[in-house]
Parts: C-alpha cells; sequence; structure tokens
C-alpha cells in the first residue's frame, strides 16, 4: 500500500463504510444453483458469505440442486421431466432430491468451516445450522399432470431459524420440505428463498442467477420499482428461465414486505460484495419505492448542499448561498437522494401574482452526471409548478442555457420577469429563459 496512490482504496472503502454499517445486525436471504454448488468458484462464493457473517450480517443460504438431481436421475437412466418449469418428482427424482440436497449441504458445512489464514474470520469458529425448518404441501395436479412429491411451501419456521441466527449461526436451506403426514417435498429454490425472506421479515434477499446481468438495448436494468418490475414481467419480451425464476421471487419476496430484493449474475467476480458495499451495485435491485427519488428537502440537507453546490459555485455557474439563505430556503429546495446520498437538488421560487416561477440552482454531483439527473430535477419542479398552477417556468443561466433550451426554455427579454423578483444583476448578464407549462 505505501508506494501505490491511495486514493482509489480511501474512495472505494469510504464508499463502502455507510454500508458495513447499514448492513450490520440485517438478515439477508441468499439464494443460489446448484451451478454455484458445483462450480470451482463455490469456494471464493463460500469466502464472501464469510466476510458478511464477520461483518455482523444474519445469513440464511438456500442452495439449489438442479444439474445434481438431473445428473443422478440420469446415473440411474431415468429421465427429468417437467412441467410449467416445476419438476414431476416421482419416487426416484425424490430420491435424487434428496441425496443431491443432503450432498450439498455437507458441502457448504465443509466449506464453513475452512479456515484461511488471512480470510475474514481465520481462527474463529463458524456455527451451521440446517433442519426441518419447512413444511410443505403438494402442489398436487396441474392441467392434468400429476407433479407427485414436488411441492410448495406450507410454511417456515422463522422462529427456529431466527434462534439459530441469534446464536450467529448461518442457515443453510436445501429445496425440501416435510408435511405432517411425513413426506418429503421438492421445492422450487427460488420460491423457497423468498418465502423465507417474507417469514422472517428479512431486509433482502439476495439471487445468484445463472445469466448475465439483466439488461436492455446494452444498458443494465440497474433498479425497478415492484410495479416496474410486474410490467416486465407480464410483457411478452422473453427473460432467461432462470433469470425469470428469481425476478419472480424478487417480486414476491418485495411484496411480502421484503426491503430490497437483488437479482446478481453468480458468475462475476465478488458480486455479493460489489452489490452490498457500492451505491450503483451491479445487479437489479427490485424495491417497493423508488431506489433514486426526488424529494423536498430538510433542513439537515443544508449541509450536503453546501457540498454539492460549493464547486459550481466556486466555477461561477452559480452564485454563491451561504449557509444562512440556504437555512432559510430550505423549503424552496428538491433534492435527488439515493441512499442517504444527496446528487443532486433544484429549487423553486414562486411568483404567484404573475402565474409564474423561477427554477434556481440545478446541480447535480459531479460524479453522478450524465444520467439524466439534471432533466429529473427539472421535471419534478415543473410537475409542481403546474400544480401550483403556475403557467410559466424561468431560469437565469449564464453557462446552462443549451441545457433548458433542450428542455423547452426559450431566450426571453429581462424586462419579463416578475416585477416582485430581486432586481436583474446587470454585472452577472445572466441569459433569461421561459417555458410554458
Ligand atoms: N449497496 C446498496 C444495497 O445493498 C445498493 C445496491 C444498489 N444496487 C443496484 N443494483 N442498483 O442496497
Amino acid at each position: 500500500m505505501s508506494d501505490r496512490d491511495p486514493l482509489p482504496f480511501l474512495r472505494d472503502f469510504r464508499h463502502a463504510a455507510p454500508y458495513i454499517r447499514a448492513h450490520r445486525g440485517k438478515t439477508f436471504v441468499i439464494v443460489f444453483g446448484g451451478e454455484a454448488m458445483a462450480s470451482r468458484k463455490l469456494p471464493e462464493l463460500v469466502e464472501d458469505v464469510v466476510l458478511l457473517h464477520s461483518l455482523g450480517v444474519r445469513l440464511v443460504l438456500v442452495a439449489g440442486s438442479r444439474p445434481q438431481i438431473e445428473q443422478r436421475i440420469a446415473e440411474r437412466g431415468g429421465e427429468s421431466r417437467y412441467h410449467g418449469g416445476l419438476r414431476i418428482t416421482d419416487e426416484d427424482a425424490l430420491a435424487a432430491v434428496k441425496e443431491s440436497a443432503g450432498v450439498n449441504r455437507v458441502e457448504l458445512e465443509r466449506l464453513l468451516t475452512v479456515s484461511l489464514p488471512g480470510s475474514p474470520m481465520a481462527g474463529a469458529r463458524i456455527r451451521v445450522a440446517a433442519g426441518n425448518f419447512v413444511t410443505a404441501r403438494p402442489c398436487g395436479v396441474l392441467q392434468g399432470v400429476d407433479l407427485m412429491h414436488t411441492g410448495r411451501v406450507r410454511r417456515v419456521d422463522a422462529e427456529a431459524i431466527r434462534q439459530r441466527l441469534d446464536d450467529e449461526a448461518i442457515v443453510i436451506l436445501t429445496p425440501l420440505g416435510y408435511s405432517l403426514t411425513g413426506e418429503a417435498f421438492n421445492l422450487s429454490t427460488p420460491e423457497l428463498a423468498a418465502e423465507t425472506a417474507i417469514a422472517l421479515g428479512a431486509e433482502k434477499l439476495l439471487a445468484l442467477a445463472e445469466a448475465k446481468t439483466w439488461s436492455q438495448r446494452g444498458e443494465r436494468i440497474g433498479e425497478l420499482t415492484l410495479a416496474e418490475l410486474d410490467a416486465r414481467l407480464a410483457s411478452k419480451r422473453p427473460i432467461a428461465q432462470d433469470l425469470r425464476l428469481h425476478l419472480e421471487a424478487a417480486a414476491r419476496a418485495v411484496r411480502g414486505g421484503v426491503g430490497r430484493a437483488h437479482v446478481l449474475p453468480r458468475k462475476a467476480d465478488g458480486a455479493l460484495l460489489r452489490e452490498l458495499f457500492t451505491r450503483e451495485g451491479l445487479g437489479t435491485l427490485v424495491s417497493r419505492e423508488p431506489y433514486e427519488d426526488v424529494r423536498p428537502a430538510l433542513p439537515r440537507d443544508v449541509p450536503a448542499l453546501l457540498q454539492l453546490l460549493a464547486p459550481l459555485e466556486a466555477q461561477g455557474v452559480l452564485v454563491h448561498r451561504p449557509r444562512e439563505v440556504l437555512e432559510n430556503d430550505v423549503d424552496r429546495f428538491r433534492v435527488l437522494e439515493r441512499d442517504g446520498l444527496i446528487l443532486a437538488c433544484a429549487a423553486f421560487y414562486p411568483y404567484p401574482a404573475d402565474a409564474t416561477g423561477e427554477l434556481a440552482c440545478v446541480a447535480v454531483d459531479q460524479r453522478h452526471q450524465h444520467a439524466g439527473r439534471g432533466a429529473a430535477m427539472l421535471e419534478a419542479v415543473e410537475r409542481e409548478a403546474r400544480e401550483r398552477g403556475m403557467r410559466s417556468l424561468f431560469v437565469l443561466t449564464t453557462q446552462s442555457d443549451h441545457f433548458f433550451r433542450a428542455h423547452g426554455f426559450e431566450p426571453t427579454p429581462a424586462s419579463k420577469l416578475p416585477a416582485a423578483r430581486p432586481a436583474y444583476d446587470e454585472r452577472r448578464k445572466s441569459k433569461v429563459l421561459f417555458k410554458p407549462l
């Protein structure tokens, strides 16, 4: 470290620190398929899980086993049969399910016990807990097809899991559930993970999908509200099967009260850590409310506003607003917030007598520019002005008139400014632009 540039380290560490604090003591359900279990990279995945555990995150792992089950069935000369994405689990298939689940559980227990020198939990003993936490019921006959030992989650014993988590154990679930009549049922892994997260009131469901990052026209779909996800799932656009199952589970979990569901590309290095400890993440985040949202500014935002505006004031793009002015005018401001960080702001000063209002102080954090945030602020203020019965919006600018013109503002003589407005500053020679609403 000594002779290397310390800046990237410092920047990333400071960026991660608020999340380290936010995630401590929270409950996360992490689900992955049997592909992850079969991968050479499983030890690395487990190492990241151990790191999370060492940071005080309460963890439930849900490990699928589809490829392992298929292999076992094939080895016995059988054939895997599916109906509507669900396995038809006959006696032979059920035996394969039990064996695969058992082997996967043992494998995870073994890896969680490995103590690598230099790893976050070196020398510490991690407890692992598994058990009969899930009761199931049969799927029954669907469209005339008997799914036999394929089941659905009836109940997750959240109390029992919670006790293990209180005891600092990592809980492992495999896609098996038991019925009160003594039968075992084969469950869908994503569904089991979602139901478990709901029953526990977990803060997060993290799904490690086999597909690449979900994207559209080459751009990652980074965040969606529940309603947006529902719309996409209902649309005709094809989605890879494994991704779809995880997205459906994500929707189910968020609908059931889980704070955030994340669908990540399992094959990306350190996917869990990158998603959890950066603001941008690398997967798709689903939540009830938008991840980034414009809201009225509050007095506690003043320090952040000062920081956001300082560089623009120094460049002369914005007029200087001392702290007292901001404190007084904070009601006029709208901010764009993302996980506690203010990324952009804009202010609105109404002149009701002239049915117009001034859009002022539009600023976007320099590290987060070129993503439409300026336009988002503009839109929010426009909407508000319209709701308050304004017929136009105006802005004074020295350097950004192209931006405003691109958004429907037109150059107007300064004499058109409302009489009630503080006098036009002849030295600044700002351009005046109006937009009819
Ligand atoms: N690290 C944050 C979290 O754990 C934000 C992740 C953002 N992810 C995204 N795909 N937009 O909640």
